[in-house]
């Protein structure tokens, strides 16, 4: 069906690099994906379409290979883009969630006046991994005042329990893996 050839398209332009960043790091490189005209669209058709099915009213991208795959969802969706970072990027005042890593900690940030109360935010990432970023970015949404509509990923890794991590942040809203 549709969704099948969808996923052996994206699943073609993903190319598996061992050893990078680190060895035993299989690295998920996703500019062949980007380079193609006919995925690329295809997969921002999908976001787009969970935008709509999940009544998004803003678009939020993770840094930094969530603002590629988000900024033109939210363009052909017609909704706002808005750019959770990493600390220390944003100018304006912001709200901070720090979270916990293998080892250590990490903080993104996100404008504090970026979403309004009635706000229901679409966050769109290419991987979903341990789910530490993404489930930061909900406690960001939530402080703000906003709704979470949903988790969008490109790639869930099914090995890592990223899925069961976001389980609370997420209290009941979609985790979409395409
Ligand atoms: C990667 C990826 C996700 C996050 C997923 O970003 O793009 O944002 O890690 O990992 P997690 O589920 O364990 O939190 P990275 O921190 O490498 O940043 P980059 O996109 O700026 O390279």
């Amino acid at each position: 069906g549709a969704d099948q050839d969808l996923r052996d398209l994206l699943l073609s332009r993903i190319h598996d690099v061992p050893d990078y960043p680190k060895p035993g790091v299989m690295f998920k490189d996703i500019t062949p994906l980007l380079a193609d005209a006919e995925a690329f669209g295809a997969l921002t058709d999908a976001f787009v379409a969970l935008c709509a099915h999940h009544g998004a009213t803003k678009v939020v991208g993770l840094e930094a290979r969530g603002f590629i795959l988000a900024a033109p969802v939210a363009v052909r969706a017609g909704l706002g883009f808005v750019p959770v970072r990493k600390a220390g990027k944003l100018p304006g005042a912001t709200l901070a969630q720090s979270y916990e890593l293998e080892y250590g900690t990490a903080e993104i940030e996100m404008h504090a006046d970026a979403l309004d109360a009635g706000d229901r935010v679409l966050v769109i990432d290419d991987v979903l991994a341990t789910g530490g970023t993404a489930e930061a970015s909900l406690q960001l949404i939530r402080r703000a005042g906003a709704e979470v509509a949903g988790v969008a990923v490109l790639m869930e890794l099914g090995f890592l329990p990223g899925r069961a991590r976001l389980e609370s942040a997420l209290a009941g809203a979609p985790l979409e893996a395409l």
